[in-house]
């Protein structure tokens, strides 16, 4: 199992991003998490396209000018969702996702973000049905379970998430045993290094933390324990 760690910039400082993403990077993480809030779909309002853009070039394997680029992960919090899809593809987004019930015509969301050259994701929301997977498997390239309700950094993971990610789990195994493509589980909110282990046994390989990495003195002493508590999962 390969495991990935995604801080969210949400928790960072934004008035030196860019120096965040490259500090966060060397401290070992593997995605860059960004969350895109509205204030009309979730009741917060953070960053667009053009920051997107501007941290681009920071998102680099160990924040290093002449390392590899690093995904960008794109959840868009947003409603309507089209509209912006391709101006974060422009501004170097890797991957979007988006919730179902911002979009009005999911299967063509997933296709415009795929055909807009990025990844494309699905994300529930803690209260919303896994039956928005069944018709569109194979158009996903990665699957977000919200851990807590969406707009705000900090919250308290709630628990019923773990049999979520359970159920997904069997879901993306049984696609992949019947010849689809990979698709990556991802984990959002009140991600720390005392659950994590517990949230990697239930199914998850790519696990958004932000304050909790953001929110220490030392980002790579957080990773690190994250990253030993993954290798006793
Ligand atoms: C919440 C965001 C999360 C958030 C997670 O709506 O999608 O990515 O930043 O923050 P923590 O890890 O602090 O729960
Ligand atoms: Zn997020």
């Amino acid at each position: 199992m390969t495991y990935r760690i995604a801080p969210s910039i949400l928790s960072a400082d934004f008035a030196r991003l860019g120096e965040e993403v490259r500090n966060v990077l060397a401290a070992g993480a593997d995605v860059v998490h960004f969350d895109v809030m509205d204030n009309h779909y979730v009741p917060n309002l953070t960053i667009g396209p053009m920051v997107c853009e501007a941290v681009r070039p920071h998102a680099r394997a160990g924040g290093a000018a002449d390392g590899n680029p690093v995904p960008i992960d794109v959840h868009l919090m947003v409603r309507p969702v089209d509209r912006i899809v391709p101006d974060f593809a422009r501004a170097g987004a890797d991957i979007i996702s988006f919730h179902p019930e911002a979009s009005d015509h999911v299967d063509r969301t997933l296709g415009l973000i795929r055909e807009s050259g990025c990844k494309a994701g699905l994300v529930l929301n803690p209260a919303t049905s896994l039956d928005y997977l069944d018709h569109v498997m194979d158009k996903l390239d990665l699957i977000l379970i919200m851990s807590v309700n969406p707009g705000f950094g900090g919250q308290k993971f709630i628990a019923h998430a773990l049999a979520k990610l359970k159920a997904v789990r069997a879901r993306i195994d049984a696609h992949r045993a019947a010849g689809g493509q990979e698709i990556w589980l991802e984990v959002d909110g009140g991600v720390k290094s005392d659950n994590i282990r517990a949230i990697a046994q239930a199914g998850a390989d790519t696990f958004v933390a932000g304050s909790a990495i953001f929110g220490a003195a030392d980002y790579a002493s957080v990773i690190s324990a994250m990253r030993a508590e993954l290798a006793a999962a």
